[in-house]
């Protein structure tokens, strides 16, 4: 293979830089031709694809977002749209593909690839919703995000005796909540994933109260099926207790990656350029027990993702 393709798609997450940087060089290194598409699937259709060289992606490593832009692509969705992309990358000359997005962006690969060209995907999302791979590229930083922001919180929250609900992204996977609930000491955690109780969370709120808790903070994934507002308004009749709302929404996206997101960005673009090196079939690269895999890419996009009930039952015995 002597030239290839990168491109981010769907929400950017932190690592996606260190994925471009990690490609760019490793591909350069190989003796290939390295070439940034812009904008996703949206600036393959319309051609918006340059050669990269060592230097275009120097200073990024440790930038969030993506030097690449991103988007969420409506036209790329129809047969026309992937016809014409193949089009595009025949015009361009490029043999391989390394896409870095979440579950809609490795389907985008997956269309491609059943068209002909070798997709290597790479998971970059901040929500962790991939199920065949530890982790995603951001979902580290994220979670990082989340823990700093609920330590701030945690301290107004306690000088003023109040329940804070932090609601967190995930419309399908609750992990972000369920990691941050964990690790921040969250009295309970509500995620799309398993269906919650209000009078049993009310009644931990108050339970906890009676006992000396100062605050209470109820860390909501923005997929549950309650409006954040509403369920502020619940709380607060059911329990009497002030109850205050925090959405951290697009914050948690962006800031510098930490170590795990560069490393697990690096190493996963690492392997994807030696296998379009070596003209492998189509995969998907992460990691299964901390070890960089590389499987089939349908049949890692066809793996189904479970919510960890072990940690989820763990935030309830330690929130008590
Ligand atoms: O990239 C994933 C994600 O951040 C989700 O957690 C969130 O629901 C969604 O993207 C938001 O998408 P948009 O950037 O299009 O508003």
């Amino acid at each position: 293979m002597k030239r290839i393709g990168i491109l981010t798609s769907g929400g950017d997450s932190p690592g996606m830089n260190a994925a471009i940087r990690a490609a760019v060089r490793c591909g350069i290194e190989a003796g290939m031709e390295v070439y940034g598409i812009y904008r996703g699937y949206e600036g393959l259709l319309d051609g918006e694809i340059r050669q990269l060289n060592r230097s275009s992606v120097g200073d990024i490593l440790q930038r969030g977002g993506t030097m690449l832009k991103t988007a969420r692509s409506e036209r790329f969705r129809t047969e026309e749209g992937q016809e014409k992309a193949m089009q595009m990358l025949e015009t361009f000359g490029i043999e391989g593909l390394i896409i870095v997005g979440g579950d809609g962006s490795l389907r985008g690969g997956l269309d491609l690839s059943n068209r002909g060209i070798k997709v290597m995907g790479l998971p970059g999302t901040i929500d962790n919703d991939l199920a065949y791979t530890d982790y995603t590229i951001g979902f580290d930083t994220a979670v990082t995000t989340v823990l700093e922001a609920i330590s701030k919180i945690r301290d107004t929250s306690s000088s003023h005796e109040r329940t804070t609900i932090i609601e967190v992204m995930g419309r399908h996977c609750g992990d972000i909540a369920l990691y941050a609930g964990l690790t921040g000491g969250a009295e309970a955690v509500l995620v799309p994933e398993i269906e919650f109780n209000l009078n049993e969370v009310c009644q931990r709120i108050v339970i906890g109260a009676n006992r000396g808790k100062q605050h209470s903070l109820i860390i909501k994934a923005e997929g549950v099926d309650i409006s954040s507002q509403d369920l502020v308004e619940a709380i607060e009749r059911k329990t009497g207790r002030e109850t205050k709302l925090v959405v951290l929404s697009y914050l948690q996206r962006g800031g510098s990656p930490t170590l795990r997101d560069r490393l697990l960005a690096t190493q996963c673009a690492s392997k994807a350029v030696e296998l379009l090196h070596a003209d492998s079939e189509s995969k998907a690269i992460g990691t299964v027990n901390g070890q960089i895999t590389a499987l089939p890419l349908q049949e890692a996009i066809e793996q189904e993702r479970e919510v960890n009930r072990e940690m989820f039952n763990l935030i309830r015995v330690l929130s008590k």
